[in-house]
């Protein structure tokens, strides 16, 4: 059973996720307005990833019993200095969101609330995940500079990313 503690913490989630969600679509906006549309398909489908998990903690809370509660999304930033700045943010937000992880699991554990255990344990794998990710391309920009061409290269990569629906989603809904 969730405590009141967890349930709270688990619905603020809903809110974070859905509130990155936002935060990606920002970034899209902008690499939509810079032509880039390798960058722009990596944030939308960051975005869908997002939702996704959005879903995953609101049908967890209510498979769980819970109430969910929705509150109002922050607005996300408006304006990037450059693709360096769109992904040094990017880190920093799931920087935030793993501590964010860290924390339900921490409070999951000391309730000693397996099932809440278990369903964080997709998350925390997740962030690492996540993290990577976004460090990998801040550190490819870093080399690139101004070298044009090899943004360009970049671009043609990230227009290959596929939405996926995670696994947990995916077995839930057959
Ligand atoms: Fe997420």
């Amino acid at each position: 059973m969730l405590s009141k503690k967890l349930l709270q913490e688990l619905r603020k989630q809903v809110g974070y996720e859905l509130y990155s969600a936002h935060f990606y679509m920002a970034m899209e906006a902008y690499c939509v307005s810079k032509n880039l549309d390798g960058f722009a398909n990596f944030f939308k489908v960051q975005t869908e990833e997002e939702r996704a998990h959005a879903r995953m903690f609101f049908d967890f809370i209510h498979r769980m019993n819970g109430e969910v509660v929705l509150d109002a999304i922050d607005k996300p930033p408006a304006n990037f200095k450059d693709l360096l700045d769109v992904f040094t943010q990017g880190y920093k937000h799931e920087q935030f969101v793993t501590s964010r992880i860290y924390l339900l699991m921490d409070i999951a554990t000391a309730d000693k609330e397996h099932a809440t255990v278990s369903f964080l344990k997709w998350f925390v794998d997740e962030q690492m995940e996540e993290e990577e990710n976004f460090q990998k391309i801040m550190k490819q920009l870093e080399l690139i500079g101004d070298n044009v061409n090899a943004l360009l290269m970049l671009d043609r990569e990230l227009a290959q990313r596929v939405f996926t629906v995670p696994a947990p989603l995916a077995t839930q809904a057959q």
